[in-house]
């Protein structure tokens, strides 16, 4: 279980704030103007799978109806607390029902736990079957094989008024496993003048964008590789979008 989405997640709001999440909200909300081509009876429906604690979310209430999918309920406490009217689900996104057909299904960061070919397209064909005609599923996993750089971390400190974490996230290859690698973080959590140290590693997958391409074709979608946001000048953002 990870740390992170269970007993640490009261720190998600510290350590990952959702104004970080606006780029990339801003990409997701553009190609969703560029290719939905469902007709929506009002504000499309969007469902976000691993949304986490609602972050990139809470940039798209307002233009969408929607319902956050996580599998961990004390990330999905987090949600409800930004994105008060989405709907909030427990969930696996290999497996989840959503009880109605979406506009828009995103799976962006939390695609990285899916740790094998099988689980991706579990992933992408649960999403797509749950799609109305003409919707949207997009797809941008954190590393690609193309972009995955091994051996990258980074340090951050956040302070509140109660609370200091020194956060430090190192991405490392699995040797064994061309199709994994590992995030390792390390927590220096102070309170009252009290410090506690927390380790915490989440095996994820890495797949070359031929094979999220194939794998949301083979899902019966027709598929784009996006990787230029007009709206973002110098930002990139990749991802994968699959129409139906
Ligand atoms: C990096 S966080 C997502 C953050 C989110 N984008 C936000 O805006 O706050 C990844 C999330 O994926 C969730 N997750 C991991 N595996 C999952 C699965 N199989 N099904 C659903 N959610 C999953 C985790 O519980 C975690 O909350």
């Amino acid at each position: 279980m990870h740390k992170l989405y269970h007993e640490l997640a009261y720190l998600w709001p510290m350590l990952s704030p959702p104004e970080d999440y606006e780029p990339e909200a801003i990409a997701i909300q553009s190609v969703i103007d560029r290719f939905l081509k469902s007709d929506p009876q009002g504000k499309p429906l969007l469902a976000e799978m691993g949304a986490g604690g609602g972050h990139t979310l809470s940039h798209l209430t307002e233009s969408f109806d929607c319902t956050a999918v996580d599998i961990a309920d004390p990330m999905l406490v987090n949600c409800s607390l930004v994105c008060p009217d989405a709907v909030t689900m427990n969930g696996d996104m290999r497996t989840v029902d959503l009880g109605r057909l979406m506009d828009i299904v995103l799976i962006h960061d939390a695609v990285d736990y899916m740790q094998t070919p099988e689980d991706a397209r579990a992933a992408i064909n649960n999403a797509a079957r749950q799609l109305k005609p003409g919707g949207l599923l997009i797809v941008a996993p954190t590393y690609t094989t193309e972009s995955f750089e091994d051996d990258q971390s980074i340090s951050d400190e956040h302070q509140d008024k109660q609370i200091k974490v020194a956060f430090t996230s190192k991405v490392i290859r699995v040797t064994d496993n061309r199709n994994q690698f590992l995030m390792q973080m390390v927590f220096d959590i102070t309170e009252d003048g009290n410090t506690a140290s927390y380790t915490d590693e989440h095996r994820c997958g890495l797949f070359g964008e031929f094979e999220w391409l194939g794998w949301m074709r083979e899902a019966g979608l027709k598929v784009h590789l996006v990787d230029e946001i007009e709206e973002l000048d110098d930002m990139p953002w990749h991802g994968f979008v699959g129409i139906k």
